[in-house]
């Protein structure tokens, strides 16, 4: 398995382009399903994630042509209705391939997602919403059975704004008779692309981005020729590890629109931040100031930079309390963090960090996506080395990351094969 060593000390400077947003481009890809035309996805970011998505429509019997960060999809003719456990297990979001099958085929079987190291993750409101929608369901030996012969519009209400669920609602509903009101759906950006690729295929949906979203199903859906957005998430990482290492980075791709809370409270910490076009600049000249942090639906801060967030709070000066409210148990980074000299309290969804100077590098073990990516930042400010196992975790998600950093000045290298 491979293994990130880091040496730290080292101030990050120049630019950094940032790839397309995984969280999008997953459900755009899975809509390819709901058309047998032909379908074209740019800026796909090049990650695990995107090549499980890839496989998983290749399996259905969707013809796939890869031309680097662009891909053509034409599900013609789908040859299977099964999203198989082995698949589900390692990318949650393959079960949003249930809906698209079921509109299109009247019938599909997705292995449920089980719990995941941040918390159970239940999809109790997508399968409620496909109910509503006429979907008849069971459960069979850890399968979703999914049957219907039209989806028929609804009105659902979600109890919590699930990007997951809305998303699955968006594409069924796209396909289903009449329509479809979402209240107290998402509002992430992401929603807005998915809204935006769907809507290019001829769906008719208003409201995307915000609480209520209104979806009037067609017959029928064409092609599709989208570009992902950029990923918001791996921009506001770059951001944090500028600030953290008192360097001075340009993120292109960053939209400050999309990062709102999180640019809010790096000023609040200390930051410099210069709002360009199509980039932001992040500056940092000394120590940043500890600050409270609470994770919330969008557009509050995002529970995905919550890591990164707490990495910055171990080296601030001061105190700072971060709430977790978004998921279960997504704290595993904090115990990885106490092997640094991080020092960190954690009572149920809170996380209490009083920042120390210095840390000292370390054998780490990387938990989740996010998780492993803020142990590389704590690596960037700790002194000597610090070595991250498990990176298949980061690989999920971020583009060749430790290009990235390296070519902004970090000493930071991948051990191919080393011992895990
Ligand atoms: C998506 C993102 C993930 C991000 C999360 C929250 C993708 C591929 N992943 O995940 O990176 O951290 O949004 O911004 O886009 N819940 C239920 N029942 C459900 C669905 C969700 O109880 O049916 C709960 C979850 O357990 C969790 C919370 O709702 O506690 C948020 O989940 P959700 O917004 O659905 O996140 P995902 O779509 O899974």
């Amino acid at each position: 398995m491979d293994v990130i060593r880091v040496k730290g000390g080292r101030r990050l400077t120049g630019e950094v382009q940032v790839a397309g947003a995984k969280n999008a481009a997953l459900p755009i890809l899975f809509s390819t399903l709901l058309t047998d035309q032909r379908c074209v996805v740019g800026n796909l970011p090049q990650v695990q994630d995107v090549r499980t998505a890839l496989r998983l429509l290749s399996d259905l019997g969707a013809e796939v042509e890869e031309d680097g960060s662009t891909v053509a999809i034409t599900a013609g003719e789908i040859t299977s209705s099964e999203a198989p456990y082995e698949l589900v297990k390692t990318m949650r979001a393959s079960f949003l391939v249930l809906g698209p099958l079921l509109a299109r085929l009247g019938h599909a079987r997705v292995s449920q997602p089980g719990g995941c190291a941040i918390g159970g993750r239940p999809v109790n409101l997508h399968l409620h919403a496909l109910q509503q929608l006429g979907a008849e369901l069971d459960l069979v030996h850890g399968y979703t059975e999914a049957r219907a012969d039209r989806l028929r519009g609804a009105e659902v209400q979600l109890d919590f704004p699930s990007v997951g669920a809305t998303e699955h609602l968006m594409m069924v509903a796209s396909l289903a008779h009449g329509e479809t009101v979402i209240e107290n759906a998402a509002r992430e950006p992401e929603i807005v692309d998915l809204a935006a690729a769907l809507r290019s295929m001829g769906a008719d949906i208003e409201g995307a981005g915000e609480a209520i979203v209104r979806v009037r199903g067609a017959s029928q859906l064409g092609g599709m020729n989208h570009q992902v957005l950029p990923d918001r998430i791996e921009a506001g990482t770059f951001l944090i590890a500028a600030a953290m290492t008192r360097g001075e980075v340009v993120v292109r791709g960053a939209r400050s629109g999309d990062l709102h809370a999180l640019l809010v409270k790096l000023r609040e910490a200390g930051a410099e931040l210069e709002e360009r076009d199509d980039a932001i600049v992040a500056r940092a000249a000394r120590r940043l100031a500890g600050v409270d942090i609470k994770t919330l639906p969008y557009p509050g801060f995002p529970t995905d930079l919550q890591a990164q967030m707490m990495a910055l709070a171990t080296v601030s000066q001061g105190t700072s309390v971060i709430t977790e409210t978004v998921f279960e148990n997504r704290f595993m980074h904090a115990n990885e963090f106490l092997r640094f000299g991080a020092d960190i309290s954690l009572d149920g969804h809170n996380a209490v960090v009083r920042g120390v100077e210095q840390l000292s590098g370390a054998p780490v073990m990387a938990t989740d996506l996010r998780a492993s990516v803020s142990l590389i930042l704590v690596g960037l400010v700790a002194d000597n080395t610090t070595e991250v196992r498990r990176v298949y975790h980061l690989d999920r998600g971020y583009e060749r990351i430790e290009e990235k950093l390296a070519a902004l000045g970090a000493s930071i290298e991948r051990v191919k094969g080393a011992r895990g």
